[in-house]
């Protein structure tokens, strides 16, 4: 079974990568995807009608499609995932509404803020659910620059939650 992970966000420093990586670090082998490598314009009708799916929406559904299990870690802007992400999701699903199919998906956030993110997580998982997905455990990890030091979570009781909740959707995908 193959993994991906990434980070909602196009930031070079984003939070939410280093939490993804974190969380992989955990759970083991996986790739992980930089929005930043993916050269995405913001979803247009009339560059899909004229020119068709520039490559990169192809490459990034192709390694969405090829995954059997997702960690995605929402970045939030103004109570929801940000404009970059939702983007590369509007296109990948003009290619195949569905194209969550059968993946298990393990969904993260966190922010700088008391709520970690929870926004953009609660909407992050309504759309890939939409897209067929099946969302097994979320983790949302508040005020990210005091409970996330030297690349891990430095607050005990939050980072034992973080990995039960891999140690349970370990055992929900070996079901
Ligand atoms: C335009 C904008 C809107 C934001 N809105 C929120 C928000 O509604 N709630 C929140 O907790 N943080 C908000 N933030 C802070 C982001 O969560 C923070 O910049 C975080 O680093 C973004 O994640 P990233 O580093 O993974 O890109 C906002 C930041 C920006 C730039």
């Amino acid at each position: 079974m193959s993994t991906i992970a990434f980070a909602g966000s196009n930031s070079k420093t984003s939070i939410n990568k280093q939490l993804v990586t974190y969380a992989i670090h955990i759970y083991g082998k996986a790739e992980i995807l930089d929005l930043n490598d993916y050269q995405i314009p913001t979803y247009d009708i009339d560059i899909e009608k004229n020119e068709g799916f520039p490559n990169d929406v192809k490459k990034f559904f192709d390694t969405i499609k090829a995954a059997s299990t997702i960690f995605i870690s929402f970045s939030e802007h103004n109570a929801c995932f940000t404009a970059v992400f939702k983007s590369y999701m509007d296109w990948c699903s003009r290619i195949d509404p569905k194209f969550f199919t059968d993946k298990k998906v393990f969904a993260l956030s966190t922010s700088p803020g008391g709520y970690g993110g929870r926004n953009a997580l609660e909407a992050g998982i309504k759309l890939v659910t939409k897209f067929g997905g099946t969302v097994l455990q979320e983790f949302a990890l508040p005020k990210f620059n005091d409970n996330f030091v030297n690349g891990k979570i430095n607050d005990e009781t939050l980072d034992q939650e973080l990995k039960s909740k891999i140690e349970l959707f370990r055992s929900e995908i070996s079901k």
